[in-house]
């Protein structure tokens, strides 16, 4: 049975920032409540043409140049996410399209802020079962564009950004050793975008109502989010016979600092152990460990060979958690320029298109 080794990582972090001194002049806040509230400083903000898929494709075109592979050689794509740039088709499949993966099947996972760890568990199933070698995981959110800059309970917290590893199959043990993922859908209700599904259809009145904004019963997803954090870290460990003490770097989602000193609490480790940029980001969602992550390695801190857990929780209700041995790329010939494939991916997406629309005439003509 292969092993499944994350070999590629990168991110993308819109230029625009937001400071908390800037938000203290859109809504009743300061400063020194949301730093010390939520440990957020910062958060990065999409400018005008920059979606989801824009800032996934930036994110999964350096993860394939740290893997140096070949977008046609992927088979996957999962683009974890709750900010699509539509419901459908699959911001995935935009990503894919883009980057001129031709080979590779691709679809959108909706588990929130946990999304990260179910995508990344879900390509290292499929590498592990030896149905695929190549995939690219995707965390990517555009946050700002529903979030109720009026509603200073939820708009202090929230950032964009997005994180991408690439996982490939390899005979040498490593990689994601085992994961957990877990639902409860009964607490739902504490954090929704309602507006624009199948029961709120988009209309004046959805509008009027607010409910495209994000909605968050804080001190609910806080309790939550307190109590499964630690749990599901030991649940992974224990699924991969691992301990606690064997962990170099746990990387949480990145929701508040107060929650993160909780689980370290919980964890009985010390916050030296956990890596954290919430002050420069806010809370990004699914892109939040991923974004930590690349960070963490590009910094030296995370180092081939080193043990991690990544563990959230989010919207749905959902949590769950994920232990790795970090890999690194692994050595390969030559060298790939998977920015030339976006380029060779553009020519193709317009010649495709432009054969459709041929095509389209001909039928048309023929009926
Ligand atoms: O990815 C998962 C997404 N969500 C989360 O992880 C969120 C989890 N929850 C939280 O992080 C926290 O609950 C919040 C940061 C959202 C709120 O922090 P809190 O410590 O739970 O504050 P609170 O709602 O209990 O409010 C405390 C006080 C209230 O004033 P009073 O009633 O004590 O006078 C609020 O009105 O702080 C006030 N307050 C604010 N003051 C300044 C609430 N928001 C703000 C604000 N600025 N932005």
């Amino acid at each position: 049975m292969p092993y499944a080794h994350i070999t590629g990582w990168g991110m993308a972090a819109p230029e625009t920032v937001l400071t908390n001194d800037d938000l203290s002049k859109m809504v009743e806040t300061n400063d020194q409540w949301i730093r010390e509230r939520t440990g957020i400083r910062e958060r990065r903000i999409a400018k005008d043409g920059q979606t989801t898929s824009s800032l996934g494709v930036e994110a999964a075109l350096k993860a394939l140049t740290v893997a140096n592979l070949r977008p046609t050689d992927l088979d996957l794509i999962i683009c974890s996410t709750s900010t699509p740039d539509y419901i459908f088709p699959a911001t995935a499949c935009l990503i894919q399209d883009q980057i001129g993966a031709t080979k590779a099947g691709a679809f959108d996972l909706l588990a929130a802020c946990s999304g990260f760890i179910y995508a990344a568990n879900m390509a290292a199933q499929a590498i592990r079962s030896g149905s695929i070698r190549n995939a690219l995981v995707i965390g990517s959110e555009t946050l700002s564009r529903f979030v109720n800059w009026k509603d200073r309970g939820t708009c202090i917290l929230f950032g964009d950004g997005a994180g991408a590893f690439v996982l490939q199959a390899s005979e040498r043990p490593g990689g994601v050793y085992s994961a957990v993922m877990h639902s409860d859908g009964s607490g739902g209700d504490s954090l929704t975008l309602q507006g624009g599904g199948s029961r709120y259809p988009a209309s004046e009145a959805t509008i009027h109502e607010g409910r495209h904004f994000i909605t968050m019963d804080g001190k609910e997803v806080f309790r939550f989010a307190t109590r499964v954090m630690a749990q599901a870290t030991h649940e992974a460990l224990d699924a991969a016979g691992m301990k606690v003490e064997d962990v170099n770097w746990i990387v949480p989602h990145q929701a508040n600092i107060r929650i993160i000193e909780a689980a370290a609490r919980g964890l009985k480790l010390p916050m030296e152990k956990f890596v954290v940029n919430i002050e420069r980001y806010g809370n990004t969602s699914t892109a939040s460990i991923p974004i930590a992550t690349v960070e963490a390695v590009e910094k030296g801190q995370i180092k081939p060979g080193d043990k991690l857990v990544m563990v959230g929780f989010g919207a749905g209700l959902t949590w769950g958690a994920l232990t790795a041995e970090w890999t690194g790329p692994v050595p390969s010939k030559g060298h790939v320029y998977p920015a030339q494939y976006r380029a060779l991916g553009r020519i193709r997406s317009f010649v495709r298109r432009a054969i459709r629309f041929i095509e389209g005439i001909i039928f048309r003509r023929e009926l």
